[in-house]
């Protein structure tokens, strides 16, 4: 007889506390940088940050940036990664919060050694949170923020989150395609969070530059739950077209809420609810939603063929635009390291010394990413050809739906 076998409840308890030391703190960092694991250390991967949140309603999104930015460090780590040197993401939660944002960059900055970060979720985060790396001279992309200001933080902040006056007018065109009769807008959006406030304007304004008329502007906090009275109050106004600018557990619930009041007629939902992590919110009801989109699957680069392949073997669905898009920011780190250390061995290259010299890169590079081709302003905001539009398919049953891009 075995020791499991004269033991079990002993091995058992210990498999119990083994399973909970390996996921203790699931939220923070899920691949630990080894203290020599810094960029400019002689020995070691290179480390990237990746900041976003895993934990709270903003997970909704950070998950799929999560999981962008794993393929990627695979998929470049199989190429070789830095010239032969590979890259090592740290992982920290920001969770929903400025404070949550605040304290992962810290930690990615100071004790991670990060040469640069991919993150926050949020760009009501990222007001927050990209000053400190700013003034630490640590370069941080934002994967998904999308708020007008982003990249006039400073000198150390870019983006590959196309800006809200780029994408959501697109959506308005497609309704406008949909039905061309439309003409009674109702606006709503979340009052507590930059991002929304930056999108409401920009759909504001296309609905006047569309001829269309707002007969109702109705907001909200990220953090509710009941529409009851915003939505009942915006559909006395009677409404052909909704658009809401909030995040996706918000905007999922007022999407429900108001077809459980009745509204019949076309929503567009902003960048927030960019995800099929809405379905479970809305259900059946999330149905028809059209949403901008960044990012394409059948986008046919080399890259986001790969990208998606993975994605599809991993997930069984095709890859959302937070997924790519963080993959896309990881992709900007390593060409743009791969190139500075052609000139010169990053490992060679002091921690400081290395993040300047990595941001000054990464402004000047082309890259074929899976959102297409891209480049930056001076600035550092993205310049990107594409955008589309997609409407939700759910099944009658709810429990499944899809994102369909309109022609
Ligand atoms: N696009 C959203 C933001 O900028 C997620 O906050």
């Amino acid at each position: 007889m075995n020791a499991v076998n004269r033991f079990p409840a002993l091995f058992a308890t210990l498999a119990i506390s083994l399973a909970a030391c390996s996921q203790s703190n699931p939220g923070t960092t899920s691949s630990t940088a080894s203290p020599q694991a810094t960029g400019g250390s002689a020995t070691g991967p290179i480390v990237i940050g990746i900041g976003v949140a895993q934990t709270s309603n903003v997970a909704l999104l950070g998950q799929e940036e999560v999981a962008g930015a794993k393929i990627a460090e695979k998929y470049f780590n199989d190429k070789g990664g830095i010239n032969g040197t590979p890259i090592k993401l740290a992982f920290q939660d920001t969770a929903g919060d400025e404070a949550g944002a605040i304290n992962a960059f810290q930690t990615l900055i100071n004790r991670d050694k990060v040469v640069g970060i991919v993150g926050p979720t949020l760009s009501q985060q990222a007001f927050s949170a990209n000053p400190i790396a700013n003034s630490a001279k640590v370069p941080v992309i934002g994967p998904s923020n999308t708020a007008k200001g982003i990249p006039q933080i400073g000198e150390f902040v870019s983006r590959v989150s196309a800006p809200v006056s780029v994408v959501a007018p697109n959506s308005v065109k497609a309704a406008l395609k949909i039905n061309p009769k439309l003409k009674r807008v109702a606006t709503f959006y979340a009052q507590n969070d930059a991002f929304s406030k930056s999108e409401t304007e920009i759909f504001q304004q296309t609905v006047k530059d569309q001829g269309l008329d707002t007969v109702t502007v109705q907001k909200f906090q990220t953090t509710d739950t009941d529409f009851q009275s915003q939505a009942t109050a915006a559909l006395n106004a009677k409404p052909d077209l909704v658009i809401i600018s909030g995040l996706a557990a918000d905007g999922g619930n007022l999407v429900r809420q108001l077809r459980e009041l009745g509204y019949k007629g076309l929503i567009i939902g902003g960048n927030g609810l960019n995800t099929s992590n809405l379905f479970p919110v809305c259900k059946a009801l999330c149905d028809g939603v059209l949403i901008a989109q960044a990012y394409s699957p059948e986008y046919p680069g080399v890259v986001n063929k790969a990208f998606r392949e993975i994605y599809v073997s991993q997930y069984k669905k095709e890859p959302p635009q937070f997924s790519a898009q963080t993959f896309t920011g990881v992709q900007v780190f390593v060409e743009a390291l791969k190139a500075l250390d052609s000139k010169k061995k990053v490992a060679q290259i002091p921690l400081p010394a290395l993040r300047v010299d990595l941001n000054k890169q990464l402004l000047i590079g082309k890259y074929d990413t899976p959102i297409g081709e891209i480049s930056f302003t001076p600035e550092g905001e993205i310049i990107q050809k594409q955008f589309y539009v997609a409407q939700i398919k759910m099944d009658s049953d709810g429990n499944n739906g899809k994102f369909v891009f309109l022609k």
